[in-house]
């Protein structure tokens, strides 16, 4: 018999139970054990519930339990799931953990506590909610360097994007439709502005490259800023526009960033729709595997936690060693990182095309049906940075937009 304690109760704590009571038999033929939830740990109560008589308020009962041998943590947030953790790890208890903030923050130091406890530190509905990746990256792909990291890593955002693509609507009115099917929170900053899935791509990026990559150092941009007349050139020109999240290393200079991309129909990235995420790993000699599911939801990201609840109980005396270390990554700017632009600008194009190609080349010009007060034009491949500098020669810029067209990722 292997007793866990739940600290928090909400969605994802309470699917955690579910998924638990509902298969039982099998998680426990799974794991070899009898897995059995002895507390729930939340600041409520919840008469009537199934958790009623485990439910405790007190994080020092589960701490001072050593019949608690796994803590699941899906409190969210730094505070107090941190010191929660922690003291749990050096009590010799291993965590199971959904929280990319407490994940991407401190990580390695959580890592290094349970390597030194012979415990586990497990966190793989962190990224991508039920899809398996950070077991793959840290037990299964490690033959060959990870060279490359790329994929849409947040279900909200994709949500949104698909049904600006699909309905036409613009980027208001799908976000409030993601907010009234529970995808974006009430204060949905940390979907739309980025901040999520730069995260996901630190603590990914991390357990690929071996060395801690600390998110304030990502570039990030999110897509509150995108329209749906953005959205209008991108079919025109048979292309949707992606959150995307990627990383890389080229010639020992790492990369990351998160930003919206313009991806073109015949990558396999265009075609994840809705709150479903897919992440490509690039290794040299494995080229590019994919790993495509839902990202989010409460049961799905319930099953990753409780598969780690299993690992755990598989490895009770043994810590599953994990390539991450304290040490930080240093990652170059973006300025040198190479690709073509979509420009979108004010006026009429036969007055404007020689000012442009002055300043970026032969260019392809794109118009929209009925619209003659402005145009786009997409860039041949260019530096961010020299991008920047010609760009700031350019008045009356309504916004621009990457091109995601590497020659890999299968397309
Ligand atoms: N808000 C996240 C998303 C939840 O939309 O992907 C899963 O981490």
């Amino acid at each position: 018999m292997i007793n866990i304690a739940v600290l928090g109760y909400g969605t994802v704590g309470s699917g955690v139970v579910e998924v638990i009571d509902s298969n039982n038999a099998s998680i426990n033929r799974k794991s070899g054990n009898d897995i059995r939830i002895k507390y729930v740990l939340d600041l409520r109560d919840f008469p009537g519930d199934r958790v009623e008589k485990i439910l405790v308020h007190d994080f020092d009962i589960i701490l001072n339990d050593p019949e608690v041998k796994i803590v699941v943590e899906v409190m969210g947030g730094v505070e107090p799931a941190y010191t929660f953790v922690k003291k749990s790890l050096l009590a010799g208890k291993s965590v199971c953990t959904s929280n990319k903030e407490l994940v991407a923050t401190h990580g390695p130091e959580l890592i290094r506590i349970a390597r030194q406890n012979n415990i586990n530190f497990l966190f793989e509905a962190s990224v991508g909610g039920a899809i398996p990746v950070i077991r793959p990256i840290n037990s299964s792909l490690t033959a060959d360097p990870i060279l490359e990291i790329k994929g849409i890593l947040n279900g909200t955002t994709n949500y949104i994007l698909t049904q600006m693509d699909v309905e036409g609507w613009e980027f208001d009115k799908a976000l409030s439709t993601a907010q009234e099917l529970g995808y974006a929170e009430r204060n949905p900053e940390a979907d739309i502005e980025g901040y999520d899935a730069c995260r996901k791509i630190a603590i990914l990026s991390s357990l690929a490259f071996g060395s801690n990559v600390k998110f304030e150092d990502i570039y990030t941009e999110g897509i509150s800023k995108i329209t749906a007349t953005d959205i209008r050139y991108a079919k025109k020109m048979g292309y949707a526009i992606k959150l995307l999240a990627s990383s890389s290393v080229e010639n020992g200079r790492y990369f990351a960033m998160v930003a919206p991309f313009m991806v073109r129909s015949s990558h396999p990235l265009y075609s994840v729709s809705g709150v479903y995420n897919a992440i490509f790993v690039r290794g040299d000699q494995i080229g590019d595997v994919m790993f495509y599911g839902s990202g989010a939801g409460k049961l799905p990201t319930a099953c990753a936690v409780v598969a780690d609840v299993v690992d755990a109980a598989k490895h009770i005396d043994k810590h599953i060693y994990t390539f991450w270390s304290e040490e930080d990554l240093h990652l170059t700017g973006i300025g040198d990182s190479t690709r073509s632009f979509f420009v979108r600008v004010s006026g009429n194009r036969a007055e404007r095309e020689d000012e442009i190609t002055k300043q970026f080349g032969e260019v392809k010009f794109i118009e929209l049906d009925g619209v003659s007060d402005e145009f786009g034009f997409v860039t041949k491949p260019l530096a961010e940075k020299t991008f920047e500098e010609h760009l700031k020669n350019i008045p009356n810029v309504i916004g621009r937009i990457r091109m995601e067209e590497k020659l890999n990722a299968g397309c």
